[in-house]
């Protein structure tokens, strides 16, 4: 046995050196171990042939490495830093100029740009919140079925990762109230990653992106937040666009709305067919109470609404899956 080893190391540097690898193959090394074959008792021939095969096998297989020019990558550690250069090796890092933003990213930084534009604040959302910014403070009573319809996820400690970006609403009221009070508005956006516990299928994922939207003056009204609407959605399709709403149940909001737009003809639209992009309405007195902003002075407005669904409009995209696949040939449309 000690015998098959010596030989294995002795000819696995020789292939490394020597210019005609294969030719080793026919030497007498591997031949002496299979003569020693017939010399051994017939219970002992077995494992040892096995062996010898073995050995045989891991020589081809270094001889065809070696003629291919593979070198044995683990030895050779891939310097990250070092600068491209597309002629030093065959390692293979993407040059920088190859790689591009998600797709959603640079349709999330298109919409935060558009209300910014408008005079909105940006805020990102949090991932991690808890029930009190998810529900309480959003005028979500204790064991309402309304929490229901949210599927949120919680961590052993009880900590939420946010089922909606309204989780924010609270924290901008509060921010704001100063300013509010100083004779300003408050007018923000927030904007990020959001969670739910949902079976995954072409319109539904666990993990999300939102934009939610509020805005709170002394005499905001529900025609304010419908110009607001319409003027994103026409800047962010590039075109007029028809809109209507519906009444919709929110605990935050009363009255509480879905907004709808009508399919544009170019984006394959056909005359009459609504598309729910959103929720939105008056932002509850008791929201703006929790925040202690005196629903007696001011009002406001807010909305949220999913980013997957406005961009899958916009490119004619089917399946939500693809955005999270990280398929190329999806991704390289976006180029
Ligand atoms: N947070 C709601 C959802 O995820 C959407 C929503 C509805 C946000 C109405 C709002 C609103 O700000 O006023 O389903």
């Amino acid at each position: 046995m000690q015998n098959i080893e010596d030989t294995r190391k002795d000819l696995l540097a020789r292939i490394e050196a020597s210019d005609s690898p294969r030719d080793l193959l026919k030497g007498p090394e591997l031949k002496q171990l299979f003569d020693v074959i017939k010399t051994l008792a017939p219970e002992e021939r077995g494992a040892y042939g096995k062996q010898v095969n073995e050995l045989r096998i891991a020589l081809e297989s270094a001889i065809s490495d070696r003629e291919s020019g593979v070198e044995d990558k683990a030895v050779e550690p891939i310097d990250v830093t070092a600068p491209w250069d597309v002629n030093a090796s065959n390692i293979g890092l993407l040059p920088t100029q190859q790689g591009t933003q998600h797709p959603l990213t640079l349709e999330l930084e298109n919409v935060i740009n558009i209300f910014t534009r408008m005079g909105f604040d940006a805020i990102e959302s949090r991932q991690i919140d808890d029930d009190d910014h998810m529900f309480g403070t959003l005028n979500f009573p204790e064991n309402h079925p309304a929490r229901d319809g949210y599927d949120t996820f919680r961590t052993e400690e009880g900590f939420i990762p946010p089922a909606h970006t309204s989780t924010m609403q609270h924290r901008i009221l509060k921010a704001g109230k100063a300013q509010l009070e100083a004779g300003g508005q408050i007018a923000a956006v927030s904007y990020g990653r959001v969670f739910r516990n949902e079976d995954v299928d072409a319109t539904h994922e666990h993990t999300f992106y939102q934009c939610e939207g509020v805005f709170v003056s002394r005499d905001a009204t529900l025609g304010q937040m419908l110009g607001t609407l319409r003027d994103f959605f026409e800047t962010y399709y590039g075109q007029k666009l028809k809109i209507k709403t519906q009444p919709a149940y929110f605990p935050f909001v009363e009255p509480g709305l879905e907004f709808a737009i009508e399919r544009p003809a170019a984006l394959g639209g056909k005359d009459g067919e609504w598309l729910e992009m959103l929720g939105c309405g008056m932002i509850h007195p008791n929201v703006l109470q929790a925040a202690d902003i005196d629903p007696a002075k001011y009002r406001g407005f807010a909305w949220g609404g999913g980013i997957e669904r406005l961009v899958m409009l916009k490119y004619g995209i089917e399946d939500l899956r693809h955005f999270e696949s990280g398929k190329l040939q999806f991704l390289r449309k976006f180029l």
